[in-house]
């Protein structure tokens, strides 16, 4: 295993380019199997989730060609319709191949997905929505066992108690749109890469209105050609480098993002006092030394995401004041709390509400990465940790950021990765 060894306190200076959406690219490289044809994908960010993606589909029987971030698939060969668990455990994500294996071939085994460290992962919803277009779902020792004769549209509430479910969401359009007539998807996740991949199919040949609201209506088609697609930019990336930005007291450049989907981020930095400097693809990071505590609730799109939760928090923890973060879309998501605590920051929780009491300075120390976006959190941390950070386990931060040392290394920051003697 490897990590990073971060000395804090360094200013950051120029320009960051962000990558394509990994939230994006993992449905839409499952709906490409519905394809009577041939794929490409550009702008796919090179990561450990999109590699397993990949692995996936060569195991159905996909052949897929993945360099310089453009990804050809070509489903021709499929010829099983299971995700084994070995797959599906090491990324919860690989769920969205459900709707689009029975959409295409009516059949598919699931590994179900199982929990992770930031909470349960249920698939009620996608099972709720499946059932109601027609599919039988059974389940046989922790695998899903769905198949249909034939899919036939239909009217489906899709919200659950934490709201709108982005995958769900995501599986129900892709059997929808091969599915024999209309469907209503009420309560719809209204996420941009929900957007994205209603493009993808329109593209394809799909007729889908109303994507990016609550409400979107589907009208079944009987094939999907195969088309040439570029994933849009990562949200949660761009969110990741403003905050670094900001964490530093540094002036920055975030190149090629859409502050169209960052404006929940920049709301809550403006009322914390900083001035954000944006365009309609860029975002400059303006310096201060002092900024103000706030509240903050992660809501589904387009509330505060809580894939930016942990980063913010980093942010926080050296904050004029108390600040409060309520996780309301995975209320268990504090695992970074104790590590940042261990960098000496002053982190209490009650339940799925964490009070942040702002310290003068962090203190580098060796802490652990657990997931994805604590894993970044931790990084951010570092960067201003006063000596040396260490993190271990940083497999986790390889699944979702493209180059991420060498994209902060490039604009002043001093990490190096190193393996991990054990
Ligand atoms: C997507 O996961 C993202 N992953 C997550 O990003 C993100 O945190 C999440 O959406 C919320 O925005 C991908 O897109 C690959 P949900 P998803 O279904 O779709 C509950 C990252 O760091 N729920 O929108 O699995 C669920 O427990 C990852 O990039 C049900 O109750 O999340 C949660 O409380 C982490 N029943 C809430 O809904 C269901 O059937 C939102 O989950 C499904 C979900």
């Amino acid at each position: 295993m490897e990590k990073f060894i971060i000395e804090g306190g360094n200013k950051l200076e120029g320009e960051v380019e962000i990558s394509g959406s990994k939230n994006a690219s993992l449905p839409i490289i499952a709906a490409s199997i519905m394809a009577d044809g041939k794929t490409i994908l550009h702008n796919i960010p090179d990561l450990k989730d999109v590699h397993t993606m990949i692995k996936i589909l060569n195991y159905l029987g996909a052949k897929t060609k993945f360099e310089n971030n453009t990804l050809e698939i070509d489903p021709s060969g499929i010829y099983q319709f299971t995700a084994p668990y070995e797959f599906v455990s090491t990324m919860r994500g690989s769920i969205c191949l459900l709707g689009p294996l029975l959409a295409k071939y009516k059949k598919a085994r699931f590994s179900m997905p199982g929990g992770c460290v930031i909470g349960p992962r249920p698939i009620d919803l996608h099972i709720k929505g499946l059932k109601k277009l027609g599919i039988e779902i059974e389940n046989e020792e922790g695998y899903i066992v769905g198949k249909t004769t034939k899919l036939k549209g239909n009217k489906i509430f899709l919200g659950g108690n934490f709201g709108s479910s982005v995958l769900a969401t995501a599986n129900i359009i892709c059997a929808a749109v091969l599915a024999e007539g209309e469907t209503i998807i009420e309560f719809a996740a209204c996420e941009p890469e929900i957007v994205d991949l209603a493009n993808f199919l329109k593209k394809m040949g799909a007729k889908i209105y109303g994507e990016g609201s609550h409400l979107i209506r589907i009208e079944g088609v009987k094939k999907l050609n195969g088309i040439e697609y570029k994933i849009i930019p990562d949200r949660i990336e761009s969110g990741t480098y403003i905050l670094a930005g900001y964490i530093t007291k540094s002036k920055i450049k975030i190149e090629g993002a859409i502050t169209q989907h960052l404006l929940s981020l920049i709301d809550k930095l403006e009322e914390a006092g900083l001035e954000v400097y944006y365009g309609e693809d860029y975002v400059v990071t303006i310096p201060k030394e002092k900024w103000k505590a706030v509240e903050i609730t992660t809501l589904p799109f387009p509330g505060f995401p809580t894939d930016l939760q942990a980063q913010m928090m980093s942010f926080l923890t050296i904050a004029d004041g108390i600040s409060l973060i309520t996780e309301k879309v995975f209320p268990e998501r504090f695992i970074h709390v104790g590590e940042l605590n261990r960098l000496g920051a002053d982190i209490t929780l009650d339940g799925s509400k964490a009070i942040i009491k702002g310290v003068n300075n962090l203190k580098g120390a060796k802490v652990m990465a657990s997931d994805l976006r604590a894993s970044a959190a931790l990084v951010l941390a570092g960067l201003i940790a006063e000596g040396i950070t260490e993190i271990s386990r940083i497999y986790h931060l390889d699944r979702g950021y493209e180059k991420f040392e060498e994209k902060l290394n490039n604009i002043g920051a001093k990490i190096k990765r190193v393996k991990e003697v054990s």
